[in-house]
């Protein structure tokens, strides 16, 4: 793949949080770095590209432009996402599309465009973002974590497929970080102007604790610092976490404790009622305005 500083290494979500202190360190490492978002912005450190990843003009276009530049994309990094909150039940099927079209047909799209090119050159790396909500279904976040578990089954896969090709797959799945994430996410409830759901109460007390996780996580430059380490690792695993210890934790008793003992876990932290005849929220349907 040429040494380090010709590499070119395009990645969507640029804007803010973890796509933003990335695309800055590498490109303060010597790489030639193209980031991409909606808005029309322009960054002091790299080239930043318009590309909205539900619009397959858009992701054409911005990839297009990248390889008539360059000639090559050596590095893809999928980055670009966005979190949907709220019951399961209580979701529409328009904000479940949406969820997916960004977090893993977004996906799909850009490497299906990029796949081309790479192997055209003899290689490639592309690092997918997915989430330790990829491998843990949280409550409250059923979509998101649903649109993570995808990315992870297509890295899988997609890695199988394109290692003949000298093509690497990567799959990168922080834990909380302090990132605008937390301000963007998507609360279902919040864009409604009144509704009733038996979920309310349970929704409340499990989103504020989300958010302060997130809002006290590590910051974005740890991810970003595990990606350059990745990039330039000889040896490079298929599945990284950056994350605090006891976040990581949780994943190892997914693997080793009986799922209900684990699961108990997760209740407790994210104070999700259990059952109970007296529980009138399991029963009944409580109505609330706006604020959540
Ligand atoms: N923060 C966390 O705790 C955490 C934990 C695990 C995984 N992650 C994952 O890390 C990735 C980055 O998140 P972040 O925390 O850095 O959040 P963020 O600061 O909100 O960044 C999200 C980025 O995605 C872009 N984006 C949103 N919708 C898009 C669309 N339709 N097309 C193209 N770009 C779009 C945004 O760009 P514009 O709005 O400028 O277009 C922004 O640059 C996401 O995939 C997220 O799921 C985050």
């Amino acid at each position: 793949m040429g040494n380090d500083s010709q590499k070119v290494v395009l990645i969507t979500g640029a804007s803010s949080g973890i796509g933003k202190a990335t695309a800055k360190l590498l490109s303060k490492n010597g790489y030639r770095v193209y980031g991409t978002s909606r808005k029309d912005i322009k960054s002091d450190f790299f080239e930043m590209v318009q590309m909205d990843v539900t619009d397959d003009t858009s992701v054409s276009n911005a990839i297009d432009y990248i390889v008539k530049k360059e000639g090559k994309i050596d590095i893809l990094i999928n980055n670009a996402g966005v979190g949907v909150a709220g019951p399961i039940e209580d979701t529409y099927i328009d904000e479940v599309r949406h969820q997916f079209e960004i977090n893993f047909i977004g996906v799909v799209k850009t490497c299906q465009k990029v796949l081309p090119v790479m192997r055209e050159k003899g290689g490639g790396l592309i690092i997918n973002i997915a989430s330790m909500a990829g491998q843990i279904g949280l409550p409250f976040q059923g979509f998101y974590s649903a649109s993570k578990f995808a990315v992870e089954g297509f890295s899988e896969a997609l890695r199988l497929e394109v290692m003949q090709f000298g093509v690497d797959i990567v799959i990168v799945e922080p834990g909380d970080i302090a990132t605008p994430f937390t301000s963007n996410r998507w609360i279902i409830h919040r864009h409604r102007k009144k509704e009733k759901t038996p979920y309310l109460n349970s929704f409340r007390k499990t989103i504020e604790i989300i958010e302060k996780d997130e809002e006290s996580g590590l910051p974005a430059e740890v991810v970003a610092k595990k990606i350059l380490k990745i990039i330039r690792s000889k040896h490079r695993r298929f599945r990284y976490m950056p994350g605090s210890l006891s976040q990581r934790i949780v994943f190892i008793l997914k693997r080793f404790l009986p799922y209900k003992l684990y699961s108990n876990i997760l209740i407790s932290h994210y104070k999700v009622p259990k059952f109970s005849k007296k529980n009138k929220e399991n029963r009944y349907i409580t109505s609330f305005k706006l604020s959540i």
